[in-house]
C-alpha cells in the first residue's frame, strides 16, 4: 500500500482504500455490504443524521456542529464585547480567505473575494469584462440559470451567447471547437452539472482557452467541497461558488476567485468604500482601486456567514477533498449498483465512468419525480427532482446503510 493509500485507509477505512485502488484500476465494482467503514467521529458532527437520511447536498447542505459553534462564538463575542472583538474577526476572515485558496489551489488568497452568491460572482465577470460589439461567448445548453442570465444580459451590448449542445448533461469537447471562432472571448461552464452530475474536463477546456486567448469562467458551486479542483492547473480565470451546497456552509456566503493573470481585465461593476486601496482613510478620498480580487468587496463583510463557512471549510480540508470525493463516489456506486438490481424500471442518467462522477445521481423513473420526493420525505429521506429526474446527492458523512435504506424504502413506490 502506498503512503497515500495508507493515509486514506486511516481516514475512511481499509476497505474504502481498497475500493479506491479498484476504481483507479477500472476493475468492475462489486457491491459488498461491508465495503465502506463508517467514520463515526465525522458523522457525529452532523446532527441532521439523527432526523433525516439527508441526500440533497446538490440543493442545500446542512451545517456541521463545528459551524454552529463558530457562529455561536461570534454571536457571543459580539453580544458581550461589541466591535472591540473585531481584530479577532478580521483575523478569521483572513484565515477563511487562505482556506478558500487552499480548497481550489489558488496561488494566493489575494485572488479570493467574498461575495453574496455564485450569481454575484458570475455577474461580476459578465459586467466587468470590457466587451466589444460582435464578441461571442460559449455556455453549455443545460447550465443552471445562474450561469445563463448574466450572459444573456450582454446581448444588449451586442455580445452573442452561443449554447454548446450537450448529451445527457455532458459537453463533447469537439462541440466547443466547432462553435468557437476569432470573436470568442469567454467560456463559462459548471465544474459539475446540476442536472446530470457530470464533471467537466476543466483542464482540457482550460488549456484550450489558454491556447486561444479565451477567458475561462467556472460556476463551481456543484463541485467545491465534493470534487477536487485546481484553478492553477486548469487555467481557470474566474470561479464563483456559494457555501450552501457541498461546502456545508450557510446560504448567501460565497467566494469569487479572480486569477492574478486577469486582474487588469475585469473592473468591479459595484464600487464602494472598501473597493479602494486605503479603505480606512475615511477623511481622504483617493479613488485608487485595490489590485486583487478584494476590489469586488464593496462594503462591510458578512462576518457571521464567513465564520460558518470557515468552520465548514476547515472540517472539509481536514478530511481532505480527495478523500471526500472517493467516499462520495463509493456511496454513489453502492447506490447505483443496488438501484440497478432493485429498481428495474429506473435508468441512470449520471455518467457511469467514476472519473466523471460527482455526488449527484440523476435517475429517470417511470413515476412522477415530484410525487416520488414527497413519498421519500414521508420516509424521512430528503432528495430532489431536477430536469425531470430524481436527484439523490449524498455527502461524505452519509453511509452505506443509508444508501441501502433509500433503495429499500423506494422499492415500495418507485
Ligand atoms: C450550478 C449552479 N449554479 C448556481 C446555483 C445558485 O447559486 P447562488 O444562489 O449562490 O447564486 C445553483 C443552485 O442550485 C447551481 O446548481
Amino acid at each position: 500500500m502506498s503512503q497515500n493509500e495508507a493515509l486514506l485507509a486511516e481516514k475512511i477505512g481499509q476497505k474504502g482504500a481498497a475500493l479506491k485502488s479498484s476504481l483507479a484500476s477500472n476493475q468492475i465494482f462489486k457491491y459488498n455490504l461491508n465495503i465502506m467503514s463508517t467514520n463515526k467521529s465525522y458523522r457525529d458532527l452532523f446532527p441532521v443524521t439523527q432526523n433525516w437520511t439527508y441526500v440533497n447536498h446538490a440543493a442545500v447542505g446542512p451545517l456541521p456542529k463545528t459551524s454552529l459553534e463558530a457562529v455561536h462564538q461570534f454571536m457571543t463575542d459580539s453580544s458581550e464585547h461589541g466591535y472591540t472583538a473585531a481584530p479577532k474577526w478580521h483575523a478569521l476572515i483572513a484565515r477563511a480567505r487562505v482556506n478558500v485558496a487552499k480548497l481550489i489551489h489558488a496561488s494566493s488568497s489575494e485572488e479570493i473575494a467574498f461575495t453574496s452568491s455564485t450569481s454575484a460572482g458570475l455577474a461580476f465577470v459578465a459586467q466587468g469584462v470590457k466587451w466589444n460589439k460582435g464578441d461571442n461567448l460559449l455556455i453549455p445548453d443545460c447550465e443552471f440559470p445562474a450561469n445563463v442570465y448574466p450572459w444573456l444580459d450582454l446581448q444588449k451590448k451586442g455580445v452573442e451567447v452561443r449554447q454548446i449542445p450537450t448529451q445527457n448533461g455532458k459537453v463533447l469537447f469537439e462541440e466547443i471547437e466547432k462553435l468557437a471562432d476569432k470573436k470568442t472571448r469567454l467560456i463559462s461552464i459548471s465544474s459539475v452539472q446540476y442536472g446530470s452530475g457530470w464533471i467537466a474536463p476543466l483542464k482540457e477546456i482550460g488549456e484550450w482557452c489558454q491556447a486561444n486567448s479565451v477567458l475561462f469562467c467556472v460556476d463551481g458551486i456543484q463541485g467545491c467541497g465534493a470534487v477536487p479542483i485546481n484553478v492553477e492547473e486548469c487555467h481557470i480565470d474566474f470561479l464563483a461558488a456559494d457555501a450552501h451546497k457541498w461546502l456545508l456552509g450557510p446560504e448567501g456566503t460565497a467566494f469569487f476567485y479572480v486569477s492574478k493573470r486577469v486582474w487588469d481585465q475585469v473592473t468591479p461593476s459595484i464600487i464602494g468604500w472598501k473597493s479602494v486601496q486605503n479603505p480606512l482613510d475615511f477623511d481622504h478620498i483617493d479613488f485608487t482601486l485595490k489590485e486583487g480580487a478584494q476590489k469586488f468587496e464593496a462594503g462591510s463583510d458578512n462576518v457571521l456567514g464567513i465564520h460558518a463557512l470557515n468552520a465548514s471549510l476547515e472540517l472539509l480540508l481536514e478530511v481532505g477533498i480527495e478523500t471526500i470525493h472517493q467516499k462520495i463516489v463509493t456511496l454513489t456506486q453502492i447506490l447505483t449498483t443496488l438501484i440497478e438490481k432493485e429498481w428495474p424500471d429506473t435508468k441512470l442518467i449520471s455518467p457511469e465512468n467514476p472519473k466523471e462522477r460527482s455526488g449527484i445521481v440523476a435517475l429517470k423513473t417511470t413515476k412522477d419525480p415530484n410525487k416520488l420526493i414527497e413519498q421519500f420525505l414521508n420516509e424521512k429521506i430528503y432528495c430532489a427532482t431536477r430536469r425531470g429526474f430524481l436527484r439523490i446527492s449524498p455527502h461524505f458523512y452519509n453511509n452505506d446503510e443509508e444508501m441501502e435504506l433509500i433503495v429499500h424504502k423506494g422499492k415500495k413506490f418507485i
